[in-house]
């Protein structure tokens, strides 16, 4: 299976709803669900249906085009009300992924710039908006990936960590996209290790999945042998994505990041985050300020086992992000260029949050 030509979400030809590959039932079942209505749009991101950040991002853009284009109104104040509760409704889906605000602020900065013109016109201008987020998705991915290969030697094993792959994005992903461009300039000899990535399996169901069916090859281990991995010097680079970086570069991405992290430092490898610019919050001074979303214990303690495997009514924790802290980063990547620590003055550097 050609992977790369998965849409993880689209709007339908005729624009009737969105068209969202069910990341939920992969690898078994690859199925496209056509949603329309706003809660079913908020349902698939709240379960996960189409996750990662940048893809979050992508679908709330299409999503919101798609809710405002049946506001039944002539009347632009009207029109602005609808649109600004479908917003809020939408962004409350999940807490961590500053690209789902990212991209509802970018929707209705492009409303409120046109909203002079006749409320048709604006339905069109918000469509054409979601089709550039998502076409800049591609293009930011596939910068993100030349300056990942960049860093990549022959023989290189790779670590990474959830899904950041073709999968959380509109294509290429962001921690795979120096791997797809590693295959596109006919590299055979680099090797990926996947964390499983528990709870959620994003690493054995989704990017196990993506880099196998690419032809790569693909290692799967569960998350607590990354250190003998490491140990074993089977790991020369770490490349993982994220939801949010704070200002100083402290960068939340899925729980089990930051311990990652922390062996890479003890072994004394390379650990790089891979970040669009829109997952950067220059708004934040650190990672302290990062929302950490919290999660159903049912995903900790039945979901994917034959039957639940703990104790009935005792306590869980279910965090699904961790921050890692700046200091154990030894470089961002984003697709305007590596940066490197002090992360604040890089990142204005290159004109990020300005
Ligand atoms: O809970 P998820 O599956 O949405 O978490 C996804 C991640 O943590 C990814 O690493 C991150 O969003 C970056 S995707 C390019």
């Amino acid at each position: 299976m050609d992977v790369l030509q998965l849409d993880t979400v689209r709007l339908a030809a005729d624009r009737s709803c969105l068209e969202i590959l069910d990341q939920t039932l992969l690898p078994g079942t690859v199925k496209v669900l056509r949603v329309s209505r706003i809660e079913d749009i908020w349902e698939a991101i709240k379960v996960l249906r189409v996750r990662g950040a940048p893809a979050i991002g992508v679908c709330a853009g299409y999503g919101i085009a798609l809710t405002a284009s049946r506001i039944e109104t002539e009347d632009p104040e009207t029109f602005c009300r609808a649109f600004l509760e479908q917003k809020e409704y939408l962004a409350s889906a999940r807490p961590t992924a500053v690209n789902l605000f990212w991209a509802l602020d970018r929707m209705e900065r492009t409303m409120r710039a046109c909203l002079d013109r006749p409320i048709p016109a604006v339905k069109e201008r918000l469509f054409e908006e979601a089709q550039t987020i998502r076409d800049e998705d591609v293009a930011i991915s596939r910068s993100i990936g030349e300056i990942g290969f960049s860093l990549l030697r022959h023989g290189d094993g790779i670590l990474t960590h959830c899904n950041a792959g073709t999968l959380a994005t509109a294509k290429y992903g962001t921690a795979t996209a120096p791997m797809y461009a590693a295959q596109a300039r006919g590299w055979t000899d680099f090797r990926v290790y996947c964390d499983e990535t528990r709870p959620l399996l994003q690493g054995a169901r989704l990017t196990a999945f993506e880099l196998y069916s690419a032809g790569i090859d693909t290692t799967l281990i569960c998350d607590n042998m990354a250190s003998i991995v490491m140990k074993s010097g089977k790991i020369n680079i770490v490349f993982v994505g994220c939801d949010r970086v704070a200002r100083n570069g402290d960068a939340a991405n899925k729980i089990g990041t930051s311990g990652v992290a922390i062996l890479a430092r003890h072994y004394g490898i390379p650990f790089y985050v891979c970040a669009p610019s829109s997952t950067i919050d220059m708004t934040l001074d650190s990672g302290d300020q990062i929302p950490i979303e919290e999660r159903a214990a049912e995903e900790v303690t039945e979901m994917w086992y034959r039957e639940r495997m703990a104790p009935q009514g005792v306590k869980v924790y279910n965090p699904a992000f961790d921050v890692t802290d700046h200091s154990l980063i030894t470089g961002i990547i984003t697709e305007k260029g590596l940066c490197r620590a002090p992360y604040g003055p890089a990142f204005e550097a290159l004109g990020i949050g300005t």
